[in-house]
């Protein structure tokens, strides 16, 4: 009987051009000008074990901004900081139901703090909360921290992505307005620095490669499974995990969980970060994406292989 591994080296290239199909299904992210450049058929995934071995596939080493996959990242960099009871004060742990930049609930529901850290109005909530004496301090420690977790000093931020979003992002400029508001950000906070830090984290630089092995620390728990050094606090990687499975691919996460049935984070750049606890850290990356903001191809590939090798968590 071959091992899981060996069976994944020979079925990864076979479901990828399978799935590969699916992007004609979706669209290119467009709001961000930049964003529409991206290889609209392009499919590609990295998946890496706990010893460290890789296995690629498709267009695997696409260069793509992590966009709201940054998010979860600053979330456990915010509850570092500060704890949990600061986080959850500004931000809720319930998924919305609606699109990952929508306003609708901030005026609906009280006390009108963003519903969950996932959405754009609660990653801007948590940005604000960052420890740092400027925007460029703080903006410097979730780069750090990205270093610091992928061991790759040379991740930097995507400067015309940056660029195209801050000139376009009347959005996230009014939900931060409404943010500061209704005091989720507070009195001495500038919004847009806030932004600015936001618009900057989401515009870093990865590959499939680079996703699979921040996944794989997620995977482990927040330990390095190289060293077994404790790199994330195990309850914060508990709570962000929890959040991925509800929140993380936005309203489509309750699909996801019932086709794939693992914790996973999307980005409009076509990225999605997931993992097999205890086993497989995955980078995947299929810029066209579907109405609610995900692969198309890129989550048919995951569903495939979840079903093929049985990695449902539940
Ligand atoms: O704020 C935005 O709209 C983007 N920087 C990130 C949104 C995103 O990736 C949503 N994901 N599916």
């Amino acid at each position: 009987m071959p091992n899981e591994w060996s069976q994944l080296q020979v079925k990864l290239p076979q479901l990828l051009e399978e799935s590969r199909v699916y992007a004609s299904r979706g669209k290119v992210a467009e709001y961000i000008p930049e964003l529409a450049l991206a290889p609209s058929g392009a499919l590609g995934i990295a998946i890496m074990n706990m010893k460290g071995d890789l296995l690629t596939a498709g267009d695997c080493r696409l260069s793509f901004t992590m966009q709201s996959i940054s998010k979860i990242f600053t979330l456990m960099l915010a509850l570092m900081d500060l704890g949990e009871e600061a986080v959850f004060t500004k931000v809720g742990k319930e998924p919305t139901g609606d699109d990952f930049n929508s306003m609708l609930k901030l005026e609906l529901v009280e006390p009108g703090i963003p519903f969950n850290p996932l959405i754009n109005a609660g990653a801007i909530a948590v940005t604000s909360l960052l420890r740092g004496a400027t925007p460029a301090d703080r903006f410097g420690r979730v780069l750090d921290f990205f270093h610091m977790l992928t061991g790759d000093d040379s991740l930097q931020v995507n400067e015309a992505v940056y660029q195209s979003e801050k000139r376009t992002a009347h959005r996230n400029r009014s939900l931060a307005y409404f943010l500061k508001e209704n005091e989720v950000l507070d009195e001495q906070t500038d919004v847009e620095e806030v932004l600015d830090v936001y618009f900057r984290h989401c515009a870093i630089e990865v590959n499939c490669r680079h996703l699979a092995s921040l996944a794989r620390i997620l995977a482990n728990q927040g330990a390095d499974p190289a060293t077994g050094r404790q790199l994330i606090p195990r309850r914060y990687v508990q709570i962000t995990k929890t959040f991925m499975i509800s929140c993380g691919m936005y309203n489509a996460s309750g699909e996801f969980a019932i086709q794939a049935g693992l914790p996973a984070k999307s980005g409009v750049s076509g990225g999605i970060l997931t993992f097999v606890p205890g086993r497989y850290g995955i980078g995947v990356v299929g810029p066209a994406l579907n109405s609610k903001g995900n692969s198309t191809a890129g989550v048919h590939l995951l569903e495939q292989l979840s079903r093929t090798f049985d990695w449902s968590i539940f």
